[in-house]
């Protein structure tokens, strides 16, 4: 197929579309370069300059292109930054987004397969969270995220469009040639491998008195290689009708502490930490159930144990000390 990523020149996207590339698919990458690189995008993708929200180099990229399908993975998702200023977040990732939806719909292409996110469901109570959770987004973030699920659906139902929307938590961990490079990096892996690198002095843990086994918050961490293969598939799925599919690593999460232990062995380094007070509205534990995308779309991980997923991101790491090179 011949399919357009929007940020792909970002961490997921890359994978991505290094994922599509590798199973024989045309691929134009569409991103404004605000947060990815221009050295992420995969040679053998075509990359489109520009950002979103001109629906006319959008409409052009669409047809002349010819374009099938759509992944879109293109929005702002810093938590904090969302509540000091959720307008970035309701322009970026919901009216630009809406932009996208309208060129699709002139353009006759109406196969979507959406990066969301986790945050759409809050703070549920019944942990691994699945499908039937109740979406209450504690932030803009996840608050726009939903938005534009919420649009899809209606865009489904009046016009025919077919979605997926992947829900998940943490994205971690890199293949040979892309990996995670944010600024600023919010994301606790590369937060402790850059103290490996001595690029940082110590990594901060927000709270130790959670109930959880050893104090510190619990996570769920999905190899960016699984994400993309999970992508994938929706994708060549989308025939069956819009789904929405949470992604998450299985079993019971890893607690920060966990994390940054496994990051010591891998690198052999020292990893000093500093207690912090907790966050406002960190939840103990978050993880994600796969038992619909496992059982309707045959989905499974193949990278789900923690050293594996660390591992990889040290090797891109030491390859590539100071991040992407433009
Ligand atoms: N990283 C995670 O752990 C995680 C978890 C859950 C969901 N997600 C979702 O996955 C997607 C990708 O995440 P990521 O970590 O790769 O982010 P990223 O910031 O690395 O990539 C996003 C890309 O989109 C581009 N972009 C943003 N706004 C744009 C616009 N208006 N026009 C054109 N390009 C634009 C950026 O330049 C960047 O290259 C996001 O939608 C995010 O919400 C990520």
């Amino acid at each position: 197929m011949r399919i357009l990523v929007t940020g792909g020149a970002g961490y997921i996207g890359s994978v991505v579309t290094e994922e599509l590339l590798n199973d024989g698919h045309q691929v134009v990458v569409y991103d404004n370069l605000t947060k990815g690189h221009r050295a992420a995008v995969v040679p053998g993708a075509q990359c489109v300059h520009a950002d979103l929200g001109d629906g006319q180099r959008l409409r052009q990229t669409l047809k002349h292109e010819q374009i099938e399908a759509v992944i879109h993975m293109a929005a702002y998702s810093l938590v904090g930054e969302s509540s000091m200023n959720p307008a970035k977040y309701y322009q970026n990732n919901v009216t630009t987004g809406l932009v996208l939806l309208d060129a699709m719909l002139e353009s006759g292409v109406k196969k979507l397969v959406f990066s969301s996110t986790a945050a759409t469901y809050g703070e549920p109570k019944q942990q691994p969270i699945d499908e039937s959770a109740l979406t209450n987004p504690t932030n803009p973030y996840g608050e726009t995220k939903l938005a534009f699920e919420r649009a899809m659906a209606w865009y489904d139902s009046a016009y025919g469009f077919r979605y997926a929307s992947l829900r998940y938590f943490n994205a971690a961990g890199a293949t040979m040639r892309c990996g995670e490079d944010h600024d600023p990096e919010s994301h606790l892996i590369p937060i402790a491998l850059q103290v490996a690198t001595e690029a940082r002095e110590y990594v901060e843990i927000f709270g130790d008195d959670y109930p959880t086994p050893d104090g510190t918050c619990v996570r769920d961490y999905i190899h960016v290689v699984d994400l993309a293969r999970a992508h994938i598939l929706a994708l060549g799925e989308l025939e069956k009708g819009s789904q929405i599919f949470n992604l998450g690593c299985g079993g019971d999460g890893y607690s920060v502490r966990q994390v940054i232990d496994t990051v010591q062995e891998v690198t052999g380094k020292e990893i000093p930490t500093r207690v912090g007070p907790r966050r406002a509205g960190d939840p103990s534990t978050l993880i994600a159930s796969s038992e619909k995308i496992k059982a309707e779309l045959g989905w499974q991980p193949k990278y789900q144990d923690l050293r594996v997923i660390v591992e990889s991101a040290w090797q891109w790491t030491l390859a590539n000390p100071r991040g992407y090179s433009d």
